[in-house]
Order: structure tokens, then sequence, then C-alpha cells
């Protein structure tokens, strides 16, 4: 960003862009002609000895001037922002459509129902909070709320718009270049108001099929149906409170990330080696009788919650 206080990187953007400057332009100008005048007759017309202040009533040219002046200019500027508010309303023609619902406090991504966005069990593509587009692409924005009222805004790109529970409403956007772009929810919506982010990725044509695909195999991995029990055992348990498993709910800082755990070489910090399911079975059956002092406690599962876990966290490579 350079030294003016918006950088629009996209159409709709630049369209917000140009109201701006006018309307400031203008507002500079009557800031001059207001203070200007006030000084000058401030100066002018002090009281000074010798002389007498000229009584008289009106100025019916100077009256005229300044009411009808500014009338003109409020209609022109409601005008150009009706113009603006239909620019930005437009979302015909777009080359993709995206479902974004806010909810405290993240933003969640659907896309559309198209067969490139299609999984395995036959739902579609979600994200959360980063949304994906195609550079020089429109792309409509659905907006809706499952709670409470936000505001969906990526300023350099344009087009803020509120997302309202129990409705729908439209804006569109688009952007010049690839890159990622920063947006923030702007309607205060409660205490994580502040965190609740949006990541735009513009991504040239064959990058976008690229992201596709490898969105898709990760959504299928998560997904598939051999290991979704276990993932949502473990999503329910008291796991998620210690552990990370980057793209769910697991967020927990307490113990190790186990986003890639099939992958690592051990666990249990090192007492048991390889990561296979006979050692992650034997781990969470009962941390501390293989490391005594861990953490980690015995959570009592039974043996079929294990099975079903230990199926999951194998899948995570
Ligand atoms: Cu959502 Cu503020």
């Amino acid at each position: 960003m350079g030294p003016w206080p918006n950088d629009p990187l996209g159409p709709q953007a630049r369209s917000s862009a140009e109201i701006y400057w006018i309307m400031f332009v203008a507002a500079i100008v009557v800031l001059a002609i207001v203070d200007g005048g006030l000084i000058y007759a401030g100066i002018k017309f002090r009281d000074r000895p010798g002389h007498t202040a000229k009584q008289f009533h009106g100025h019916n040219t100077l009256e005229l001037l300044w009411t009808v002046v500014p009338t003109i200019m409020v209609i022109s500027f409601s005008v150009l922002s009706f113009q603006k508010l239909n620019v930005m309303n437009d979302t015909s023609g777009a080359g993709l459509t995206v479902n974004v619902q806010g909810q405290q406090w993240t933003w969640v991504m659907n896309y559309p129902k198209e067969d490139r966005f299609k999984l395995t069990d036959g739902t579609y593509l979600q994200g959360a909070q980063e949304l994906h587009i195609p550079v020089n692409t429109k792309v409509h924005i659905q907006l809706s709320s499952k709670d409470v009222i936000h505001s969906f805004w990526v300023p350099n790109i344009g087009g803020k718009k509120d997302a309202v529970p129990g409705r729908n409403t439209d804006l569109w956007i688009q952007a010049d270049k690839p890159g990622t772009y920063k947006g923030q929810c702007f309607e205060f919506c409660g205490t994580g108001h502040a965190d609740m982010l949006i990541t735009l990725v513009v991504h040239t044509p064959d990058d976008y099929a690229t992201w596709i695909k490898g969105a898709l195999a990760e959504a299928n991995r998560l997904n598939d149906p051999a290991t979704k029990k276990g993932r949502e055992t473990f999503l329910s348990l008291a796991c998620v409170g210690c552990h990370t498993v980057q793209g769910t709910v697991a967020q927990g800082k307490v113990g190790p990330e186990l986003t890639h755990v099939a992958s690592k070489k051990s666990i249990a910090g090192g007492l048991l080696s390889p990561v296979n399911e006979e050692n992650l079975t034997r781990w969470i059956h009962n941390p501390p009788a293989v490391k005594p002092g861990t953490l980690m406690p015995n959570l009592n599962l039974s043996d079929e919650q294990i099975h079903d876990i230990v199926q999951w966290l194998l899948t995570l490579k």
C-alpha cells in the first residue's frame, strides 16, 4: 500500500475507490471555501476603532448560492452512490459462485455443486476461513449467516457486505493479480470477532486446477468412510483439548501435534517405534503404563473406540 488510504487491486475495489476520491476532493474544496471565507471575514470585518459596521439585511445572491450548490452536490453524490451500489450488487456474468457462511467465529466456504468440486462421498468441497479463487474471474459470493450479523470484507478487492441470519445477500469480487489478500469480519459479532479473518488466495488458472486437486484429495482423505468413525470419535473426546490436527476442530497445544502422526518415526516421546497399529493401540490403551509420568491420561476407551481412532490416526501422513 502506498501513501493513500486505499489500494484497489480489482474492478470492484476500483469502482468504490473512484467515488471515494470524488467525494474526498469535493470535501477538500468545500472545506477550503468555507474556512477560507470564515478566516477572510474574520480578519477583514474585525472590530477596529474608527470603523462602524454597516447595517443591512440579507444577500439574495449569496443565500441562493449556498442553498443551491450544496443541494446539487448532495443529489449528485446520491445518484453516484446508487450507481456504484448497482455495480457492487451486479453479480451477473460470474465465472464462479461460492456460498460463504459466517458463523461465530469463522467463515465457511462452500464451493459450487460442479463436478470439479465433487468429493467421493457425493458432497462438495468445503473450506474454512480460506477462500480460493482464480485470477481475473468475476466471483459471485452468496452470503449467509448461521447466527449473528457478520460482514465480509477484503479491502484491496472491495465490496464489503453484511452476512445476515435468515436471508441471503450477494456480492462479487474479482482480483487483478494472483496472491494472498487479507480480509476481516467487519461487524462486531462477539468475543471472537477480531479473529474472524478471511484469507483470499488468488490463483492463476493452472494453479487453481492444481489447488482443487489437492484440496479434493485432502477432503476425501478426511471423509474416507473407512476411517470416518475414528475421526468422529477422536473429535468428540478429550483428545482435542491437547492435540492439534490441522483442518479439524482439534487445536489443542498441550500435547504433540498429530497432523502427520503416521509419518513420524516414533510416539510416546520416542519410546514406541515405529508408528504402526500395534504401537498406537498400546499407547492409547494405557499411556502411563507405557511411559510413567506422561501427561496423557488413560481415557479408559473401549477396544472398539481405540481401534477406530487408530485406523484414523494411521491415515494422518
Ligand atoms: Cu463475524 Cu465480526
